[in-house]
């Protein structure tokens, strides 16, 4: 047997892990018995939190993050966020809006020599996907001089444009629209009323 030394230093080995392993293991449950009384009883477990629980400016403090869970207990957080990916565009609240992407981007890149994006979004190529072009405002410079390709601005879209998810929201907004402005009566026909919580 060429190997002696080796098979020697591996049972050694072995058996000396198999002696930390028990002498853990006792003095483990001698330090875990005379802890036992010590420990704090956490049978309740933690407060479920409602994640669709909506804060309103104004009518309080504004706990997005904590949602009403006292600080010294654990809430469950709210369940993560699912992309939408169903090509069904969202209202833009305001004309200069940058729209929300209605499909998922996973995995696509956009770094200083690739762009996935404008596989798709670019002039040349979104005929061939069926995807909308980029607008123009995308090959402005800031002189609002018409570039090429698209401007250094505009390159990184995930700056400006986001994924669709079916989060809860948080807080609620009292943002209008342009439309229900110009809609409600004038002021000096009817005294100005506070905008409905969660609208626009
Ligand atoms: C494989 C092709 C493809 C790629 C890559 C792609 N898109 Fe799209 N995108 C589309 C198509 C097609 C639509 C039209 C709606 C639909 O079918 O989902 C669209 C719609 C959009 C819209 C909505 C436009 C509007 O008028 O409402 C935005 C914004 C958008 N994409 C942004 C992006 C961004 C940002 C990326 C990169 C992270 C990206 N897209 C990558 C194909 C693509
Ligand atoms: C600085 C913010 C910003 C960046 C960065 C940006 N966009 Fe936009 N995008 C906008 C705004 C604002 C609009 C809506 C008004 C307009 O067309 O300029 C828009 C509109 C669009 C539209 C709809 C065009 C239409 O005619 O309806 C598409 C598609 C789009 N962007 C894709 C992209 C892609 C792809 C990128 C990355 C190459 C990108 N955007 C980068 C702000 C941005």
């Amino acid at each position: 047997m060429r190997n002696k030394p080796l098979i020697v230093a591996v049972v050694l080995v072995l058996a000396l892990s198999v002696l930390v392993f028990s002498a853990g293991w006792m003095f483990g449950k001698i330090r875990a018995r005379s802890d036992a009384p010590q420990l704090p009883v956490t049978a309740a477990g933690a407060v479920p939190v409602d994640a669709r629980a909506v804060f309103i400016p104004g009518a309080g403090q504004i706990d997005a993050i904590r949602r009403g869970v006292p600080v010294d207990q654990e809430g469950h957080p709210p369940p993560m966020a699912h992309v939408e990916n169903t090509d069904i565009k969202r209202t833009r609240a305001y004309p200069m809006q940058p729209p929300t992407i209605p499909h998922t981007i996973d995995g696509y890149q956009v770094d200083k020599n690739s762009n996935r994006c404008m596989l798709c979004h670019a002039r040349a190529n979104a005929a061939t996907f069926q995807a909308p072009p980029v607008s123009v405002t995308h090959y402005m410079d800031r002189d609002d001089q018409f570039l090429a390709t698209v401007s250094p601005r505009r390159y990184f879209c995930n700056q400006c444009h986001v994924v669709q998810t079916d989060a809860p929201t948080l807080v609620a907004s009292g943002f209008r629209d342009i439309d229900s402005v110009l809609a409600a009566p004038a002021p000096d026909a009817a005294p100005p009323q506070a905008a409905p919580p969660g609208g626009g």
